[in-house]
């Protein structure tokens, strides 16, 4: 049976349509079931509508606190039958009781070669720093912050005149190629997490 992921997002969107582009391809063998925004005027509620997939909206200043808002966006996800959580460009940070509730089952995307630049800002960082390469990092999440298991990195070259904004389309072209591979990966079954690394089955 076709496994169901759960997709959440801050606004945007363009990695969820990389994620549709490949279902619609044939080349990626899940169902989006559901996808969660924590922003409700996110473009990528506007692309998930387009493909007939059921949206929520969960916006923290409508919650009382942080349990809360992290607790509907579960219960979405679970309502949903959401058996991995992928996090494609989701903005807030989330917690213990978030993340035990689908243990190595959230994947996130992030626009730096972890464990370098973590945080906001990943490509204006890369640049500020004055690297000679960075990339984009596919991780299981765990309760730090862009701290958890390594599942796939993509690499590209920082040139001198770049930007925060050039650079972060240079990476943005290899998210939409990694992230859709990871959660391929995981829907074939070859990933195992021995502690901190991800050993991918041939
Ligand atoms: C992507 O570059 C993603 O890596 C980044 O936000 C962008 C979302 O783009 N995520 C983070 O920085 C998470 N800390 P998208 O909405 O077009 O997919």
């Amino acid at each position: 049976m076709t496994k169901k992921i759960g997709v959440v997002v801050s606004g945007r969107g363009s990695n969820l349509q990389a994620i549709l582009d490949q279902i619609d391809a044939g080349t990626l063998p899940v169902e989006v079931a559901v996808v969660v925004s924590d922003h409700g005027d996110a473009l990528a509620l506007e692309r998930a509508a387009k493909h007939h997939i059921p949206t929520v909206v969960v916006e923290r200043g409508a919650c009382a606190d942080k349990v809360e808002f992290e607790t509907k966006i579960a219960g979405a996800l679970e309502s949903h039958g959401a058996e991995l959580v992928v996090l494609a460009g989701f903005m807030r940070i989330l917690t213990g009781g978030f993340i035990s509730r689908f243990p190595h089952r959230i994947m996130n995307i992030h626009p730096a070669l972890l464990p370098s630049f973590t945080g906001l800002h990943a490509q204006g960082q890369a640049v500020a720093y004055g690297v000679k390469v960075s990339g984009c990092t596919v991780h299981f999440v765990d309760e730090g912050t862009d701290t958890g298991p390594i599942i796939l990195q993509k690499v590209v070259p920082v040139l001198d005149d770049d930007t925060e904004d050039s650079l972060a389309a240079r990476i943005l072209e290899e998210e939409h190629k990694a992230l859709p591979e990871a959660i391929r990966w995981w829907a074939e079954g070859r990933l195992t997490v021995t502690g901190r690394k991800v050993f991918v089955r041939p």
